[in-house]
């Protein structure tokens, strides 16, 4: 009875108060859901918007609401942070969309990448590629799950694969125009690379390519402005003397044996299908299921801060063809982006930057090749 007698006067009294209250917490919701929504606008950018410039305390977002796309559906970020980040190493900062922002936990020293990489590349290797994926390291390769997996083999070990060709002619591939060049290799995707280069002009730079069976993307670098150009490649080349002042190459473990001599002096990278490879074995390289992330730390140690990375790598839902190269969706891109800022993703279709949205990355459906040319700086 008493109480509810008490009851109109004590809301009667507080009803200024209530009113004070209710607004401030609309307020916060209201300015809450337009940082969602900023974040939200970020991730689907129009043409060349940086997706990531913006670091935010993590525990002010709700990672269960953002989600992605694997090949097991619709996964949400607080699962891929808590199943595969965090054991990888890795925590999610910002939930762009469709690739989250993430930082390391334990960022390991150049130091230390250079001096592990020298150590795995010294094991002895098979002769023969390896057919089956490794089963004891089957979930570091597939993502704690989260990457599909299909068979397609290869023996492409050096003594047995592709060799290097066109060094000596570089003068004639410089007179072509950008679909000539991309026509010695992959076409209209290595076009991509081109209109990257055309973007973010790489006019009096140095940089670096890491392994290029074919000078073309020493090519369009030149093209591109570049005053300087060493490529990264296990066979040795036999570079035109006209451009020897300008192209020059480089054992892959040369370049890591001196690699204080080159870390954080060059402005620019480029790789164009190198990379998805690293680590299956294919080329007669040592198994290692992050040699892809390990080729990603070795290239932000060697550039300068603000160098830029034009990475042409296969996209799609986050999948391995073993031991042909591994397709790159959000959880792996999310991982190789680390220690970078996203600018562009270019296709050979158009000079502009294309809307890298879930519905572009996931368009083609599993393990269907594309690359695509991705422009990074590293931060
Ligand atoms: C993030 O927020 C939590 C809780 O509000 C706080 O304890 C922590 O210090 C913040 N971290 C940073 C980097 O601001
Ligand atoms: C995942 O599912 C949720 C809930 O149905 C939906 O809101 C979200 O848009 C989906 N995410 C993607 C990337 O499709």
């Amino acid at each position: 009875m008493n109480n509810r007698v008490y009851a109109p006067s004590f809301q009667l009294s507080y009803f200024p108060l209530l009113v004070i209250l209710t607004l401030l917490a609309m307020l916060i919701i209201l300015s809450r859901l337009g940082d969602e929504s900023e974040i939200t606008n970020r991730s689907e950018p129009q043409s060349n918007r940086p997706l990531y410039s913006r670091e935010k305390n993590i525990s002010e977002f709700d990672l269960n609401k953002y989600s992605v796309i694997t090949h097991k559906g619709n996964v949400s970020l607080q699962e891929l942070n808590e199943n595969v980040f965090k054991p990888f190493g890795y925590e999610i900062t910002v939930p762009t969309l469709p690739v989250p922002t993430l930082r390391m936990l334990k960022e390991p020293k150049c130091e230390e990448v250079f001096s592990e990489w020298l150590k795995i590349s010294n094991m002895p290797q098979p002769d023969v590629p390896p057919e089956q994926l490794p089963v004891d390291y089957a979930d570091e390769f597939l993502l704690n799950g989260y990457s599909a997996l299909s068979p397609w083999y290869f023996n492409d070990h050096s003594k047995t694969g592709d060799h290097p060709r066109n060094w000596d002619k570089i003068s004639e591939l410089m007179k072509l125009d950008k679909t000539g060049v991309a026509e010695i290799a992959y076409r209209s995707e290595s076009e991509g690379m081109y209109n990257a280069m055309k973007h973010y002009r790489l006019d009096g730079m140095t940089g670096f390519v890491v392994g290029s069976m074919q000078p073309w993307v020493e090519v369009m670098a030149l093209q591109n402005g570049a005053e300087k150009i060493l490529t990264v490649e296990y066979n040795q080349l036999n570079i035109q003397e006209e451009f020897r002042d300008r192209l020059s190459s480089i054992l892959p473990v040369d370049f890591v044996r001196n690699w204080k001599q080159y870390a954080g002096t060059f402005d620019f990278a480029a790789t164009f299908s190198s990379i998805e490879h690293s680590g299956l074995g294919r080329y007669g390289d040592p198994i290692d299921p992050i040699g892809d992330l390990r080729e990603m730390l070795k290239i932000k140690c060697m550039l300068k801060k603000g160098g830029l990375l034009f990475l042409g790598v296969p996209y799609g839902t986050d999948a391995i063809h073993y031991n042909a190269h591994r397709y790159y969706g959000s959880v792996r891109l999310a991982m190789m982006f680390y220690g970078f800022e996203w600018l562009g993703t270019y296709s050979g279709e158009s000079e502009e930057p294309f809307n890298l949205n879930t519905d572009k990355l996931h368009s083609r459906g599993l393990f269907q090749l594309i690359h695509w040319t991705t422009v990074l700086r590293k931060l």
